[in-house]
């Protein structure tokens, strides 16, 4: 096994008006190449925080955080956003194409790549669709494909799904589990849905409440190919209920704070 992810004792501050805001305390995390990791935490514990720190967009403010790269000639990360970070201006096949034109790849060249990732989200019908055209799950499978499209060797995702209603996300969970089970690439995942991560996931790491920080984590045993039934057996039940007892502490405390 190689590690693809390292984060070690990352810590985030930041400073607002009633002073300095602890978003993450020392949290630890190592991901395989070709895992899927999922983490789970109540609202607030600094989820996407920590992302934010992996894809480079923010800078921790203590720790270690290294991500180990072995294709040069493709970008290392990309990350999918729960709100649709997709341009309104272009249309969904030049959305899916972006990170190649970003890099310089000729138009047939990319056209053709965006074009095969377009069919695989069931969206060719709509490749010359504008984001306005386009219902919630739709857009979210635009920014899914844009980010398997540019190749990245670490996918980090953010709720992708968060926003969508149950059916529309049952049927992206499924796609997604397929589309990764054919690429294998290493993924991290947030999400709030315990199901969702058991569903997805070869690890799911809980987090504390705010301050968040690592809680404990569990293996997910479960064979793949992966299908939506998964869902319905007892062994995930077992599990995502075994889950649930070690988060309910922290969901709970999460609440309080807010009042
Ligand atoms: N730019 C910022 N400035 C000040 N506080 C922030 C900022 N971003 C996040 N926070 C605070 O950090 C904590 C963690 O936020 P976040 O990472 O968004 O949590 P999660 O994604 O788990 O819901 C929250 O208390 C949030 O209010
Ligand atoms: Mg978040």
């Amino acid at each position: 096994m190689t590690v693809k992810i390292r984060a070690t004792n990352v810590s985030k501050f930041f400073s607002s008006r009633g002073g300095a805001v602890t978003a993450l305390r020392e949290f630890h995390l190592e991901a395989q190449e070709g895992e899927f990791v999922c983490i789970v935490g109540p609202s607030g514990c600094g989820k996407s925080t920590f992302l934010r720190i992996l894809g480079g967009l923010i800078p921790a403010s203590s720790g270690q955080v290294t991500l180990v790269p072995n294709k040069p000639e493709t970008p290392l990360q990309s990350i999918v956003f729960q709100e649709y970070a997709i341009f309104p201006w272009k249309t969904v096949l030049d959305n899916v194409a972006f990170g190649l034109e970003m890099r310089g790849m000729p138009r047939a060249q990319r056209c053709e790549i965006a074009g095969d990732w377009v069919r695989k989200v069931g969206l060719t019908k709509f490749a010359d669709a504008y984001p306005h055209q386009l219902s919630g799950g739709m857009k979210q499978r635009v920014s899914i494909a844009r980010a398997f499209a540019n190749d990245p060797e670490i996918l980090l995702m953010d709720e992708p799904l968060g926003a969508l209603d149950a059916q529309t996300r049952a049927v992206l969970q499924e796609e997604l589990i397929r589309l990764w089970e054919a690429s294998r690439k290493t993924v991290v995942y947030i999400t709030h849905s315990i199901e969702e991560a058991v569903l997805l996931g070869d690890r799911v790491i809980l987090m504390t409440a705010h301050p968040g920080t690592f809680k404990c984590e569990f293996a997910v045993p479960f064979p793949r190919p992966r299908a939506f039934e998964l869902t319905g057996t007892p062994e995930f039940s077992r599990l995502t209920y075994a889950i649930w007892k070690e988060l309910q502490s922290e969901v709970k405390r999460a609440l309080e704070q807010q009042q």
